[in-house]
């Protein structure tokens, strides 16, 4: 494992039974009060977005936010939110997703994303993957293109690889 990765790994928290029984809820708050370590991801964000060309980063609410703002400050490029519906004030593109029980939607500013942009979409975790794909679906609406999906962590018992994958048409998936 490398220096980075387990710095990484020793500055997320498992909080059992969180938010509900059952749930092993991975707390990256440690992560980003060390400031080596949000130092750390900050830098291997950052690199993957210039790696892959990226124009824009997309962070998703809310953690996405916290990761994706200052690695678009890094590599120089712009940081797009997407927000979780009626959240944003301009006009919106929406796309809609569904979760284990019922759905979910998300936006983003249609006038954030247009033809010639490149964008790595940044979050947390990767879970079943269903906001990010929901998420790359508006960045293709909007006619931009996809550079990648880069995630702090990914859920490797739940199908989220899989099923980002058929959809990324040959973009990285990025698991830090
Ligand atoms: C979590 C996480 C990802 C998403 C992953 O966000 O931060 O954005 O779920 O799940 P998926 O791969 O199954 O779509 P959450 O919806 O809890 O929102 P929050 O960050 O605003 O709490």
């Amino acid at each position: 494992m490398t220096d980075v990765k387990e710095l990484l790994l020793s500055r997320i928290r498992d909080v059992a039974d969180y938010p509900q029984p059952g749930v092993m809820f991975k707390d990256i708050t440690p992560l980003l009060a060390d400031p080596a370590a949000f130092t750390a991801l900050t830098d291997a964000l950052a690199e993957l977005a210039v790696r892959n060309g990226a124009t824009k980063i997309v962070g998703l609410e809310a953690r996405g936010f916290i990761l994706g703002a200052p690695a678009a400050v890094r590599a120089g490029v712009g940081f797009i939110p997407v927000r979780k519906a009626g959240k944003l004030p301009g006009a919106t593109l929406s796309q809609a997703y569904d979760l284990e029980y019922g759905s979910a939607e998300i936006e983003v500013h249609a006038e954030d994303l247009a033809a010639g942009d490149r964008v790595m979409v940044i979050d947390d975790v990767l879970a079943t993957g269903g906001t990010a794909e929901a998420s790359l679906q508006l960045i293709r609406r909007a006619g931009a293109e996809v550079a990648g999906v880069a995630v702090l962590m990914e859920l490797s018992f739940l199908p989220g690889r899989q099923r980002l994958e058929a959809v990324l048409g040959g973009a990285p998936l990025e698991a830090l």
